[in-house]
């Protein structure tokens, strides 16, 4: 297998980034991660504007126009033709003598690679999370390679072999460390608007649509702490997770649980996030 770095196909152990590099300094750089489903990309084109919209919010001048081509490529040189996997995607502020402000001139580092990565049997999952305090900076809405508050999030999940937690921010939950999240209530399916304390998810954004394609209200409105015992079902999404159900919510001083099978809305979007990949 082969990974892109700054125009050449290296093996991943010869490829390398000077100690320079504000990426690996400063954590100065965007990602993206994108899936493919049998060799398949899925919504190429909106994680493509997200890179760009990041990109652009942080002043990070990149050129993306090629990143198409590289991308088909990664997975052409990994043979993942035919499989599920994922593209990671790296651009950062290159190398430049360590200053706080952005060097005048820099060249950006671009690494791209495929991996496999098991992208089915979400159905059959019915997971526990662990509640965590949002202590992310005001722009979530940039995906930031600085990712310090949400590895130790996760972390603490991990601790108690949760494999994601959910976020709380001035008593309103927000999102995962590495997904999205909704809920239901009266039948109404609610989620986070957009802004500045969440990614703007590209699942999120399917599964927005598939709600209003489909009859089911959908709520774009924090759910705050206080309304938890009015919800009926929570399932978080995401490239890595698709439309995973929640079964327990651990707090650190309570357990709160919604049922022994997964809820009938997160079914029914299921079913039909399963129609959008086939
Ligand atoms: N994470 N929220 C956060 C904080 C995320 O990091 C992600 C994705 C999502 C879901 O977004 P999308 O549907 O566009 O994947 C929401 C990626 C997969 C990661 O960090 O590996």
């Amino acid at each position: 297998s082969k990974v892109y770095l700054n125009g050449e196909w290296l093996k991943p152990e010869e490829a390398k980034i000077s100690v320079f590099d504000r990426g690996f300094l400063f954590g100065d750089g965007i990602y993206e991660v994108i899936p493919f489903y049998s060799g398949k990309l899925f919504l190429l084109k909106e994680h493509l504007q997200r890179l760009r919209y990041s990109l652009n919010e942080v002043e990070l001048q990149c050129d993306i126009s090629d990143f198409e081509s590289i991308i088909l490529k990664a997975i052409e040189l990994t043979e993942l033709n035919a499989a599920d996997g994922a593209i990671y995607i790296q651009v950062s502020r290159g190398m430049a003598p360590r200053t706080h402000y952005f060097p005048e001139n820099y060249d950006a580092t671009v690494l791209v690679y495929a991996y496999k990565t098991n992208l089915r049997g979400f159905q059959n999952q019915f997971k526990d999370v662990l509640v965590s305090n949002d202590l992310r900076w005001h722009r979530c809405d940039i995906k930031s390679v600085s990712l310090m508050a949400n590895i130790l999030a996760n972390t603490e999940a991990k601790k108690s072999d949760f494999s994601e937690n959910i976020m709380i921010r001035d008593g309103y939950f927000t999102e995962g460390s590495h997904s999205s999240l909704f809920f239901v209530k009266d039948e109404s399916v609610y989620t986070h608007p957009n802004g500045k304390f969440i990614l703007p998810g590209i699942t999120r954004n399917l599964l927005i649509k598939l709600c209003k394609e489909n009859n089911i209200v959908i709520v774009e409105k924090a759910l705050p702490v206080s309304e938890l015992d009015e919800v009926t079902e929570v399932f978080i999404t995401g490239t890595t997770t698709q439309i995973t159900a929640i079964k327990n919510l651990h707090f650190p001083d309570r357990i709160i649980n919604f049922g022994n099978d997964i809820g009938k809305v997160t079914r029914r979007l299921q079913l039909l996030f399963c129609e959008e990949v086939k």
